[in-house]
């Protein structure tokens, strides 16, 4: 048994792995891939530096795997030409089950950062390879908290609740689903206990002590706000329409799917909040 790991460098790559192995999977089992793979020599697994823009790369690395996890790249705007060539490289390589990191309601939701995940919903469905989807809504980690106590938290995302749940539930529930069989066509949508901004920001202050408020912006303010502490429009732009995606209920997922993968509950929001309080 062969499971490659895309995006094995990043941060959900890596709680993936640690994941698989403390799953049982011997790390001889496990290939690693990315560009700075220095940042996993720890892990202790096969390592493979490779880049997305890389076909060839792609398919030597992918060959012989059982299972892929591919984790979406972070290059938003460019991830369908980088998308395509992983599918290409899977198909070439005969790769025998992909996992993909999806985007909540890829299908339905009119949220602009998800447009690249249904491409490759779709490019996944056309290459008639086994996948499984793992719809993955929002991280935790999004959240700066120390930030919001400095500064107090703002958003566009009204009263829209967000299913948000740390990254190393979304990586266990990810090799969940690659140690175990009848995974092949189906999606999951996952994400963890439900919370809107202001009720984000309470938490955050009743954990701290200290005043913390939830700013509900226009989407355009909060784009010139994001603007403002440096973000480039684009990202801007499109974080702005997320939250704004959020408002409507974009980010509200049931936490069965998530609980069922892991079969534990969700990690909760206030343990979230005191990890990130140290
Ligand atoms: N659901 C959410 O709230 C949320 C939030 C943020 C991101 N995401 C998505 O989830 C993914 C994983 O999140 P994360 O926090 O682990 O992100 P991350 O820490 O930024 O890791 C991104 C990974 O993608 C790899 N990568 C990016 N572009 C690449 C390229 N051109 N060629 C090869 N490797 C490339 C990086 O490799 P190197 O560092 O080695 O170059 C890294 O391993 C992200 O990439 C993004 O698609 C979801």
């Amino acid at each position: 048994m062969t499971i490659v790991v895309t995006g094995a460098t990043g941060h959900l790559g890596r709680l993936a792995i640690e994941s698989l192995l403390a799953k049982g999977v011997p790390a001889s089992e496990i290939v690693g891939l990315g560009r700075q793979i220095d940042k996993i020599a720890d892990l202790g697994v096969t390592t493979k530096q490779v880049s997305y823009d890389d076909v060839d790369a792609l398919t030597a690395a992918f060959t012989g795997a059982d299972k892929l996890l591919f984790i979406s790249g972070s290059e938003v705007g460019q991830r369908i030409q980088q998308h395509t060539n992983i599918v290409e490289a899977a198909k070439k390589a005969g790769v025998g089950l992909v996992v993909y990191t999806s985007a909540p309601k890829a299908d339905t939701t009119d949220m602009k950062l998800a447009g690249e995940h249904l491409v490759t919903e779709r490019l996944l469905a056309d290459s008639g390879l086994p996948h499984v989807i793992l719809r993955n809504s929002w991280y935790i980690e999004n959240y700066n908290v120390q930030q919001a106590i400095e500064h107090g938290l703002f958003g566009a995302a009204g009263d829209g609740r967000i299913a948000g749940a740390p990254r190393v539930d979304y990586a266990e529930a990810a090799a969940s689903v690659l140690v175990s069989d009848g995974h092949a066509g189906k999606v999951y949508e996952l994400g963890g206990e439900s919370f809107t901004l202001a009720e984000l920001a309470a938490e955050i202050s009743r954990q701290s002590g200290k005043p913390v408020t939830y700013t509900d912006l226009p989407e355009g303010e909060y784009v010139d706000l994001l603007v403002g502490v440096g973000l480039p429009q684009p990202v801007a732009e499109i974080l702005a329409d997320s939250d704004r995606a959020a408002s409507q209920g974009a980010l509200e997922v049931p936490l069965t799917d998530l609980e069922t993968l892991l079969g534990r509950p969700v990690t909760p929001l206030s343990t979230s909040i005191r990890a990130a309080l140290g």
